[in-house]
């Protein structure tokens, strides 16, 4: 079952109009929230960043929270599967074609859930390959756009090289990765570009940082130079679906000594320790040592 404009269905019964401004300008936004054993991850902080979204480009939020809250609920428990991956947007609606915002159209709500996919546990204890590419994205990476094709374009080179992921560099500097953030550890020291336009703040990278802090791993958010990721000890991805995973290859050369590092191995712990924390309580915890 999927939900759309206000009625769960059938996905083969979901229809939106070719008029639709998500499909005519890639004019919304989106979430997708990790749910493990049925509880959602980190829900606040995912509605919080989509009422930032729909706030960055105007569009009107056509629920309160609570409304969001019991439309998830219900999704998630009309699934036959524990762990789900909850995909949402949120477009400008449907109106004769025109740049201009439409004056009266009604945002379109589209929500479905679909089988987690967490890195297999062969991929989290080899580590995986990433190349790199120049980040063209626009300046507003900030926003969850469902305009992803300076993405998709940049996901496509590490798909092509048989890589997880593309990291980005701009101007030198280290942004994120196609579809994660990016953060790098060096004699035991983590670093991560801090938030800013040009990278999606990230609610795993939020998990990351808060784990790092509650349990005394030195981590810094500052700009990280490319040739700093270059010479890395660790290079990790985050984000809801790939969790935390090491990068142990990049542009085909080994990052550290090729394996994923003991800070990595630290904080995948950690992560998982949280995790099984949160589905237990069924519901959000707050980090602590
Ligand atoms: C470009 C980009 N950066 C970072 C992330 C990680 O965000 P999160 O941890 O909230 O999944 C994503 C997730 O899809 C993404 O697409």
């Amino acid at each position: 079952m999927i939900y759309l404009n206000g009625k769960f269905m059938p996905i083969e019964q979901a229809m939106v109009p070719v008029l639709d401004r998500g499909f005519i300008f890639g004019d919304g936004v989106y979430e997708l929230v990790p749910v493990y054993s049925r509880v959602p991850f980190r829900l606040d902080e995912h509605l919080t960043r989509l009422e930032r979204s729909l706030e960055a480009v105007r569009i009107r939020n056509p629920h309160s929270r609570a409304e969001w809250r019991a439309i998830i609920t219900k999704l998630i428990a009309a699934q036959a599967f524990e762990d789900q991956g909850v995909y949402f947007q949120v477009t400008r609606g449907v109106a004769k074609r025109d740049h201009a915002f439409p004056k009266d159209a009604e945002p379109t709500v589209f929500m479905m859930a679909n089988p987690l996919v967490n890195p297999p546990q062969a991929q989290v204890e080899a580590g995986a390959a990433a190349v790199s590419a120049q980040d063209f994205r626009w300046l507003r990476c900030d926003i969850k756009s469902i305009s992803l094709i300076g993405n998709v374009l940049l996901r496509q080179l590490s798909a092509q090289a048989g890589a997880a992921e593309t990291i980005l560099f701009r101007d030198g500097k280290l942004t994120e990765a196609s579809a994660s953030n990016v953060f790098i550890a060096k004699r035991g020291v983590i670093a991560a570009p801090p938030k800013s336009g040009l990278i999606l703040p990230g609610i795993t990278y939020d998990v990351v940082v808060e784990l790092a802090r509650a349990n005394g791993m030195p981590l810094e958010l500052r700009e990280v130079a490319e040739a700093e990721v270059r010479a890395a000890d660790e290079i990790w991805v985050t984000s809801s679906s790939k969790e935390v995973l090491a990068i142990v290859s990049l542009d085909g050369k080994p990052v550290g000594d090729g394996r994923p590092g003991a800070a990595f191995w630290r904080m995948y712990r950690l992560y998982q320790d949280f995790k099984q924390k949160v589905m237990r309580a069924g519901k959000r915890e707050a980090v602590s040592a």
